[in-house]
C-alpha cells in the first residue's frame, strides 16, 4: 500500500502509476466535461482555464493523473507537454497520489526560529515520513512549506491550506493524529472544519462550497497595526498627489495599443488568441522614442 504514495527515485523523478492513464468511466468523463465547460466559459481565452481545470482533475482523481493531463489538453486545445509544464511548476498540483490531507509545516526563517524546525522534526518522526511523502493509510501527506503567508502567527501549520496558528510539536502531532482518525478538525481561522483534498480542489476549480464566510477571517495579530492606527488617529495618504504625478509621466494606456504578443485580459484585434510572442516586432510606445520589444536602447 505504502508504495502507491510518493513513488520517487533518488533523482527526484516520479514514477507515475499505470492506472493514472486508465480512461475515465463514461459517467465521470461526462461530468468532467460538464464542469469544465462552466470553468472555460469564465475566460476570454480557453487556455486561461488551465489552472482551475487542473484543480478539477485533482478533485476527481486526488492528483494530476496522466488521463487528467490528456483531458485538460483536449478540452483546452493544448499539447500534453504544455499542460504537464504547468502541472509540474506549481506545488499545489500533485503528480503522484496525495493524501486526504496535505499538512504543510512552515520552516521558513521566521517560523523556523519560532519553532517550525522543531515541529517538522518531531512530526516527521511521529508519522515516519518525510517531505512530499504520505502515510501508508493514505491520510496525510507531509510538506515542508516556504512561508504559509501567516508569519504573524508563527509557527504556522496548514492542513489543506487552512491555518493552524502558533503551533507546537505536540499540537501538530494531535492535529495529524485527529486527521488520520477521521475526526473533524477546526482550523484557527476560516471554516469550522478542514475539508478533504478533493473537496478543496473542487473549490479551487471555482465551485463554491458555501464556507467562504464561515469562521474568523483576520486574526488579532493581523489587525494589531490597524488598531494602533485607529488609536492614534492615523490614516493612509489619499494617493491623489501620487496619481497626478504619474499621469503626467505616463502615456495613456488603451487596449488598442497593446503590443503584439502582450496579452490583455480580453481579446482584441491586437491580441488574437493564437498570436505568439515574437511573431513580429512589437512597438511599445508611439512617438519618436519608440522602441521595439526586447531592443531597448543601450
Ligand atoms: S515564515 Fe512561516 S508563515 Fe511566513
Amino acid at each position: 500500500m505504502a508504495e502507491h504514495y510518493g513513488i520517487q527515485t533518488a533523482a527526484g523523478h516520479l514514477t507515475v502509476a499505470p492506472e493514472s492513464k486508465e480512461p475515465y468511466a463514461a459517467d465521470v468523463l461526462a461530468a468532467l466535461h460538464e464542469d469544465a465547460a462552466l470553468v472555460v466559459a469564465k475566460y476570454p481565452q480557453k487556455r486561461s482555464a488551465l489552472l482551475p481545470l487542473l484543480h478539477l482533475v485533482q478533485s476527481v482523481d486526488g492528483y494530476v493523473t496522466g488521463r487528467g493531463i490528456d483531458f485538460c489538453a483536449e478540452v483546452l486545445e493544448l499539447s500534453t507537454a504544455e499542460v504537464s509544464g504547468v502541472a509540474t511548476f506549481y506545488t499545489q498540483y500533485k503528480r503522484h497520489p496525495n493524501g486526504e490531507y496535505t499538512v504543510g509545516i512552515c520552516t521558513n526563517t521566521l517560523c523556523a526560529i519560532m519553532g517550525g524546525d522543531q515541529i517538522w522534526d518531531e512530526v516527521s518522526e511521529h508519522l515516519g515520513i518525510g517531505h512530499d511523502e504520505t502515510t501508508p493509510d493514505g491520510k496525510v501527506t507531509l510538506e515542508r512549506v516556504e512561508c504559509n503567508a501567516a508569519c504573524d502567527f508563527a509557527p504556522v501549520v496548514m492542513a489543506n491550506w487552512e491555518f493552524f496558528d502558533n503551533q507546537t510539536p505536540e499540537s501538530t502531532k494531535t492535529l495529524v493524529d485527529d486527521l488520520r482518525a477521521g475526526k473533524d478538525v477546526k482550523p484557527s481561522r476560516g471554516p469550522n472544519k478542514v475539508c478533504t483534498f478533493k473537496q478543496v480542489s473542487r473549490v479551487l476549480a471555482g465551485f463554491h462550497d458555501g464556507l467562504a464566510d464561515e469562521g474568523v477571517g483576520a486574526g488579532p495579530a493581523s489587525l494589531e497595526g490597524l488598531k494602533i492606527a485607529n488609536d492614534r488617529g492615523w490614516t493612509a495618504p489619499d494617493g491623489k498627489a501620487g496619481e497626478s504625478a504619474k499621469a503626467e509621466q505616463q502615456p495613456a494606456a488603451t487596449s488598442d495599443k497593446t503590443a503584439a504578443g502582450r496579452h490583455t485580459s480580453t481579446d482584441s484585434a491586437a491580441n488574437a488568441p493564437d498570436e505568439q510572442a515574437g511573431d513580429k516586432p512589437a512597438t511599445l510606445f508611439d512617438g519618436d522614442d519608440a522602441k521595439t520589444d526586447g531592443k531597448a536602447d543601450s
